[in-house]
Formats: C-alpha cells, structure tokens, sequence
C-alpha cells in the first residue's frame, strides 16, 4: 500500500469534485473575473472543503499558485500567535505574477471568540491584496462579523450517488474488483462523509482479492444495514424474541459496540419513516426512546440490556397505535 488514497485521489481540479455542484459553479465565476471575496466553506468532515479550496486556488492564482497561496490549520497546536505571524509575515510579502495572494484557514471553528476578532482586524488590514479562504464545521461559531465579510458556502453531505461514482473512479484506478453489494455498504456506512468512504474501500482492499460487501463490514465491523431492517421489522411487528435473538446474533458476529448500534437502529427508522414504511407519529415517539437509550448507553448502561430495552418500547409504540 502506497501511502492513504485520500491524498492520492485528492480532487486537483475543481472538474474532479464530486456533488457540491451548485458551489463549484459559483466558485468557477471567481476564476473567469480573475479575484475573488472573503469565503467561507462550512460544513461536514469529509465533503470537500480543504480540497475546494486548494483546488480554486490554484485556478485562481495559475502558475504562480504556490508562491501566492498560504495554507494554516487554525487549529495549530502551537497557538493562534504563531497562526497570526504566518499571517502577517505572508501579507507583507508583495504578491509576485499573481495580482493578489490567497490565505487559506482551516478550521476557525476551533479559534476563541478573540482570536477571531484578531483575525477580523487582519482580514481588513489586507484585504486590499489578499482573500480569505476560511473553513469550518459550524458557521454558528463565527463571529458576525467575520461572517458578514466572507461570501459563505455551505457544503452538504456527499450524495449516495456521487460517493459511489467517486468509489468507482478510484476502484477503476486501482483495478479492484469490487462488488455493487460492496459499494453499496461503503456508501451506507460512509454517511455522505467521502474521506470515511475512501478510507473504508482503501481498507477493505488489503483484506481480499475481490472486495464484498461481507470484506466491507470486516473492516467496518458494524452490522449490515439490512440486518438492522429486520431487528426492526420483527420489533415493530410484535416479535420481541425473534427481534431480541436477532439483535444479540449481528452484535456478536458483527462486533457491533452498543453505541454503533443505537446510531445504526436510528437511521434504519429514520430511512423507513423517509420511506413511508413507518408513520409520522409512531416515527417521533421512536426516535424520542432511541434517543433516550442512546443516552443511557453512551452514560455507561449495559449497552445489551439498554439495546434489548430499547425493542420493547418498540413493541408498546405500535401497540399503543
Ligand atoms: N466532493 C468530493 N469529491 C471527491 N473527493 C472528495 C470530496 N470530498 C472529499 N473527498 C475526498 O476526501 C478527502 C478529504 O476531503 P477534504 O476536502 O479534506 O474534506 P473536508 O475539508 O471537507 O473535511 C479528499 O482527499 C478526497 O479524497
Ligand atoms: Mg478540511
């Protein structure tokens, strides 16, 4: 294995990213005009943000990118100082064969309130010959007016479809034989989070020739989404037993910890309620109890008892109906 594939399949080009089309067309106008506005990128881990910026750079900025472009996590162990400096020291460089320089900061969302307020006053100081690129999870941890001075681009998880084309390109790459119950897998477990998603098919290809959806959940070690459907069904159908050895049967084959299977049992109920399978009102008080025994189970509960709890208060929803 030859180093991680998130970096060797980074997107280089804005072309090669997959989803976030309506963001990218945006972001194409910046390079027409030749400038840009403050930006910023929010959203998920795993959806494109670093990627997007670097790569918009770099069309931006053409052959002079590197000179021109400064990347800071701002999350750096060594202190908002030092991310300040960097700063500094780069915009008072002169910005050579590009007619501006490009500061992209990665995760402000990890800055204090007054570190963020220092980096308002440098994003004024420069704004004359540098843009802002900044990234972050939650645009609700940015100051106003940090905010108010960026043009902001929300990034929304991957789309099903647009990880399995991305999985595909790299299967292809890499000539894996990769099944289509396999790729379904990795696109369930990656939930619209593309690194999750290179990282598991990068993982099960060390574990067979051909990936399957079984190498899949090897890697993953959580039960198969369809497994966690029938728990569910034979729940909801008054089958406590059935629904009860079922459940204990996926965990030990599967691994399953008690906290992966709350959150697997959610978005099965979620995804039938989506579904039509599961009516509105039933739907809320289920998710009210999940929500409850996800508690119990993440403040340190039995997560057997909690789980097998849980599928009695299943039971009693539909009862109660
Ligand atoms: N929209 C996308 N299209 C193609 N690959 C992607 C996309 N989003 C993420 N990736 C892959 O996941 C890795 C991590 O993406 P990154 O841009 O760092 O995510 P973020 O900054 O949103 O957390 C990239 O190296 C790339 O391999
Ligand atoms: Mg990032």
């Amino acid at each position: 294995m030859n180093g991680p594939w998130v970096e060797k399949y980074r997107p280089q080009t804005l072309d090669e990213i997959v989803g976030q089309d309506h963001i990218i067309q945006r972001l194409k106008r910046y390079i027409e005009e030749g400038s840009m506005p403050n930006l910023m990128f929010t959203g998920p881990a795993g959806v494109g943000k670093t990627t997007t910026a670097i790569a918009l750079a770099k069309a931006v900025l053409g052959d002079y990118w590197r000179q021109n472009f400064l990347e800071l996590n701002a999350s750096d162990a060594r202190g908002i100082d030092t991310v300040r400096n960097n700063i500094k020291n780069f915009c008072r460089l002169k910005a050579v064969g590009s007619p501006f320089r490009i500061i992209f900061l990665d995760e402000v969302d990890n800055m204090t309130k007054d570190a963020q307020h220092a980096l308002r006053r440098e994003m004024e100081m420069y704004t004359k010959t540098s843009s802002f690129i900044l990234s972050c999870n939650y645009s609700s941890k940015i100051i106003d007016p940090i905010q108010s001075r960026c043009a902001i681009f929300r990034f929304a998880p991957v789309k099903g479809r647009h990880v399995m084309e991305r999985l595909n390109v790299i299967a292809n790459a890499e000539n894996l034989k990769v099944s289509s119950g396999a790729i379904e897998s990795i696109v369930y477990f990656s939930e619209g989070d593309m690194r999750r998603a290179v990282n598991i098919l990068q993982a099960s290809s060390t574990v067979d020739d051909e990936i399957t959806e079984e190498s899949v959940h090897d890697v993953v070690s959580k039960a198969k989404p369809k497994d966690v459907r029938k728990i569910v069904n034979k729940a909801l159908d008054g089958d406590f037993l059935g629904a009860r050895d079922l459940l204990r049967e996926v965990m030990l084959v599967q691994g399953t910890s008690g906290e992966d299977m709350v959150t697997q049992i959610y978005q099965e109920v979620s995804r039938m309620a989506m579904e039509d399978l599961i009516p509105v009102d039933v739907y809320i008080r289920l998710i009210e109890s999940i929500g409850e025994y996800d508690y119990r189970i993440r403040e340190g509960a039995n997560p057997r008892i909690q789980l097998e709890a849980l599928l009695t208060r299943f039971l009693l929803k539909t009862k109660a109906d």
